[in-house]
């Protein structure tokens, strides 16, 4: 059970108060290293030349055993102790908000946004906010939880009481994020998006909760109704010439 019952919902002082669970397979955030693991499939390989890939609300970085060579993961978020973590883990991380990345335009060959759209106040600045970012050819890839009805009563009503499920209170139900909506966002952005739902294997996750050992794989499904994730390509073309290394390593010193 998570230690935090007086938070409010989304209160970002959880993820301190739980720092010592991000690397725990089984532990508070054990989901996340599913979902994870999913995303990472998601990923293109690496330039020849090398890549940048910006994990937008990185966490503990718990996508980085999954970021395939060639890439130079950063990691942004708001939590010191997250940030921590991420970087003990390989990640070049700075604290920054989603809603204002600071990073020039143009700068990135993969977004990421895991388990993050859900939890903002301001969807349509962070949509904005990534799409700008993300290089003309490059890839943005996303999951996030829906804004209906069985999201409500699967993953916070009951996922929140079961082993592996979110920690209580984590998430804030008012932020969930219609799917319909979020492509229309993307797509004002010019990045085209396909999105597919994800679900625990349910035999895996039985065993998981009967032992809390394994790793449980997150399929794919058809419905969007839950838990989904999405892979959207920007655009190749347009004004403007891609951020250069150098102007990204200055953005990561804090420099612009
Ligand atoms: C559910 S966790 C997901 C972490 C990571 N993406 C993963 O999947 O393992 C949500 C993360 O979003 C971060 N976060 C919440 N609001 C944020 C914001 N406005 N800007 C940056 N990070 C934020 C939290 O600190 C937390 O690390």
């Amino acid at each position: 059970m998570s230690p935090q019952p007086a938070l409010n919902r989304n209160d970002l002082r959880q993820y301190d108060l739980l720092a010592d669970q991000w690397w725990e397979p089984s532990g508070e955030f054990a989901a996340l290293h599913w979902i994870a693991a999913s995303r990472g499939e998601l990923l293109p390989a690496a330039p020849p030349e090398g890549g940048w890939l910006l994990d937008v609300a990185c966490g503990g970085g718990l996508l980085a055993p999954h970021v395939p060579r060639g890439y130079r993961h950063v990691g942004i978020d708001l939590v010191e102790s997250a940030l921590a973590l991420a970087a003990a883990n390989g990640v070049e991380t700075l604290r920054a908000d989603a809603l204002t990345l600071p990073f020039p335009d143009r700068s990135f060959h993969v977004v990421v946004a895991g388990e993050i759209l859900e939890h903002v106040t301001d969807l349509d600045a962070v949509v904005a906010e990534i799409c700008r970012v993300t290089r003309p050819g490059g890839w943005v890839i996303i999951d996030t939880i829906a804004d209906t009805r069985w999201a409500r009563l699967s993953l916070v009503a009951v996922a929140e009481r079961l082993p592996g499920g979110p920690p209580r209170r984590c998430h804030d139900p008012e932020l969930f994020v219609d799917p319909a909506r979020l492509q229309e966002l993307f797509a004002a952005g010019g990045v085209e998006m396909r999105f597919h739902g994800l679900a625990p294997s349910p035999l895996q996750y039985l065993r998981f909760a009967a032992t809390r050992k394994g790793d449980v794989t997150m399929r794919r499904t058809r419905s969007l109704a839950g838990l989904y994730a999405g892979k959207g390509h920007r655009r190749p073309g347009g004004v403007g010439a891609a951020a250069t290394s150098s102007d990204i390593e200055a953005a990561l010193r804090g420099a612009t």
